[in-house]
């Protein structure tokens, strides 16, 4: 299939190009590079052996992305492009709905007027709030996420519900994911945060890496093993295998399809610094602070319905997972940019 992936340059959209491109697939990438820079499509050429082409602009650009979707006869997209800094979306909420639900809606647009139907798009654990139950299944009730970023996804799923109900042909995922680490094990690609990442994984990263004196874990008097939060972190190319697997899928039924991309198991902050210390072989020292706002205590996923109706299951391991991210992060090309 030719398929179209918005935010192809960024971290999850570069590995899903791979991965695509390794089974078979026309790929291109639409990126405005807000968050990535072009190189990355070299890189991911590099590994696959076949180029990838990028168009530079942006998602909330209808006509262009009519023009794409027509010019390269694409038949499935793959929406990845959007703000994802949850901080930020508390300051910027209108940037982050404009780019995000703007961004939707105009691609939704654009592809119906091109009469593409199939869209994959990446959700977030975060719909659930603050979970109901744990693990989380997908018919959990869904939550009020805490800032405006959350809040974006939920509005993009629920419009997508309601094309879905408008048009039965379409056929569309949600994919909720938990909390995506790693990177492809060549090291040429992988995530590249910007100034100091909110995330735990590349922080741990830039830690060992001798980049931040020390991590700060938010709060050790969660109901938890150790009293520090506990979530479900799945390796970026199990992710987008899980893609692959929600496009057969898509192929073979129209309609909605939604579920969550996760392992199914829970790490705490402690134990993923310990193990990535071990992997890596370096030292994370830390210095344990209050809780961040908004922050749940554990969540992790049940991930039997992915299992169920994809066939699919997230298959590498923590430490590969931090062998990985160490790899991309000491290898020159990871962390390159402040
Ligand atoms: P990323 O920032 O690395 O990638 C997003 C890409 O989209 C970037 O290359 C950026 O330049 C591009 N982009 C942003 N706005 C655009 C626009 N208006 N037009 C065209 N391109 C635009 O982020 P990521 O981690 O790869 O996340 C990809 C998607 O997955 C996002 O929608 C994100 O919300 C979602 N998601 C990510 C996580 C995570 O932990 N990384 C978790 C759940 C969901
Ligand atoms: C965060 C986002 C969530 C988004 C997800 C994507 C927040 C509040 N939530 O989730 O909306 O969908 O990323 O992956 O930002 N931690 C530390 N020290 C740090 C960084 C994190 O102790 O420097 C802890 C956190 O308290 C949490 C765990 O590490 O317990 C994971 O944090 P993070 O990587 O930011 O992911 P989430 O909070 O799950």
């Amino acid at each position: 299939m030719n398929i179209l992936i918005t935010g192809g340059n960024g971290y999850i959209g570069s590995h899903a190009c791979l991965v695509l491109q390794q089974a078979g697939h026309g790929v291109v990438s639409l990126d405005n590079l807000s968050n990535s820079r072009a190189d990355v499509a070299e890189r991911v050429a590099r590994i696959s052996g076949r180029p990838l082409r990028l168009v530079e602009g942006d998602v909330r650009d209808r006509e262009l992305l009519e023009r794409v979707l027509r010019q390269e006869k694409i038949e499935a997209v793959f929406h990845f492009a959007g703000l994802k800094a949850v901080g930020e979306s508390v300051s910027r909420p209108l940037r982050y709905y404009d780019c995000n639900v703007g961004g939707a809606v105009a691609l939704c647009r654009a592809m119906a007027a091109a009469a593409v139907k199939v869209l994959v798009f990446s959700s977030s654990a975060t719909v659930y709030g603050e979970p109901a139950r744990m693990p989380v299944a997908e018919d959990c009730p869904l939550g009020e996420p805490t800032n405006p970023y959350g809040r974006s996804k939920l509005m993009i799923e629920q419009i997508l519900a309601d094309l879905s109900r408008a048009d039965p042909s379409w056929r569309i995922a949600r994919l909720r994911y938990f909390n995506p680490v790693g990177a492809h094990e060549s090291g040429l690609i992988g995530e590249d945060p910007s100034g100091e990442p909110a995330n735990l994984m590349p922080y741990v990263a830039q830690v060992a890496a001798g980049k931040r004196e020390s991590l700060q874990v938010f709060g050790t008097d969660y109901p938890t093993a150790d009293g520090t939060g506990v979530r479900d972190y799945i390796h970026v190319m199990d992710l987008v295998e899980g893609h692959l697997a929600a496009l057969e899928y898509l192929r073979r039924h129209p309609g909605l399809l939604t579920v969550n991309l996760g392992t199914g198991r829970g790490l705490s902050v402690l134990e993923m610094a310990e193990t990535f210390a071990r992997v890596s072989g370096r030292p994370v020292p830390y210095r344990v602070t209050a809780r961040r706002p908004g922050d749940v205590a554990a969540c992790w996923a049940d991930p039997a319905l992915a299992q169920r109706l994809l066939g699919w299951r997230a298959q590498r391991s923590v430490e590969d997972m931090c062998r990985d991210t160490w790899r991309w992060v000491s290898g020159g090309v990871g962390g390159a940019r402040e």
